[in-house]
């Protein structure tokens, strides 16, 4: 069938990574990650010691940024100044991080043409915030998935707890609120449901049903 450009946007903890690879691997689609492009951004920022507040490395960030999307297999790695760091960036630190720069317009400007790029071969899982709103509008599908507050919580402390990192719950659901509200009452390109977009809550549903409704959603479509 007709390969699909799918866009998943929600808030922190949904599952929206876990969701968008699965898909990516079941239906043989690219994975596109966006939210690693603004931690690599953020990851760029702590290696060269720059903060937010820093117009000059903000305003040269168009032309000194070497950030490039590689794919391999299912997955679009991560390449900063020729570096994979693809690995290095699901640290809750780099989240706000990436959650204050967002807000900035050149940065988000700058992100454009590296996350439109394979949008237009089509066959593509795109997972973020923006992704039906503003960088893929003509998405042939668009699901806003998102979790109570407690269940994004509980998940996020689990994933946490896996990659060897033991936060407190309070400190995790305190972050949690706080990147929420900033990503969702910035002017550009807030968080917010798509008007085409279908709306899942997965509190209390597995990966998999997840999965299997929006594969079937995308086998009507194709
Ligand atoms: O999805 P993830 O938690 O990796 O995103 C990190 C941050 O990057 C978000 O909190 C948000 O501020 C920003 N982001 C964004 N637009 C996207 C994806 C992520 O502003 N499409």
């Amino acid at each position: 069938g007709k390969k699909l450009l799918i866009t998943i946007d929600g808030p922190a903890g949904a599952g929206k990574s876990t969701v968008s690879k699965a898909l990516a691997q079941i239906l043989s689609y690219l994975y596109l990650d966006t939210g690693s492009l603004y931690r690599a951004i953020a990851y760029k920022m702590i290696k060269e010691k720059k903060n937010s507040e820093d117009t000059q490395f903000i305003a040269n960030l168009s032309n000194s940024l070497n950030l490039h999307l590689l794919a391999e297999k299912n997955i679009l790695k991560i390449i900063l100044d020729d570096v994979d760091i693809t690995d290095l960036l699901r640290t809750e630190g780099l989240a706000l991080l990436a959650s204050r720069i967002s807000a900035i317009p050149i940065i988000r400007e700058t992100l454009l043409p590296i996350q439109r790029q394979f949008g237009k071969i089509g066959g593509m899982i795109a997972e973020g915030r923006d992704m039906g709103t503003v960088v893929f509008p003509n998405a042939d599908l668009k699901y806003y998935l998102t979790a109570t507050l407690e269940e994004r919580v509980r998940r996020r402390h689990k994933e946490l707890l896996e990659a060897g990192n033991d936060s407190e719950r309070e400190e995790i659901r305190d972050q949690m609120i706080l990147r929420d509200r900033q990503d969702m009452e910035r002017l550009i390109a807030p968080l917010k449901v798509p008007v085409d977009a279908l709306v899942i809550d997965s509190t209390g549903m597995a990966v998999g049903e997840i999965v299997a409704a929006i594969t079937h959603d995308v086998e009507l479509k194709q």
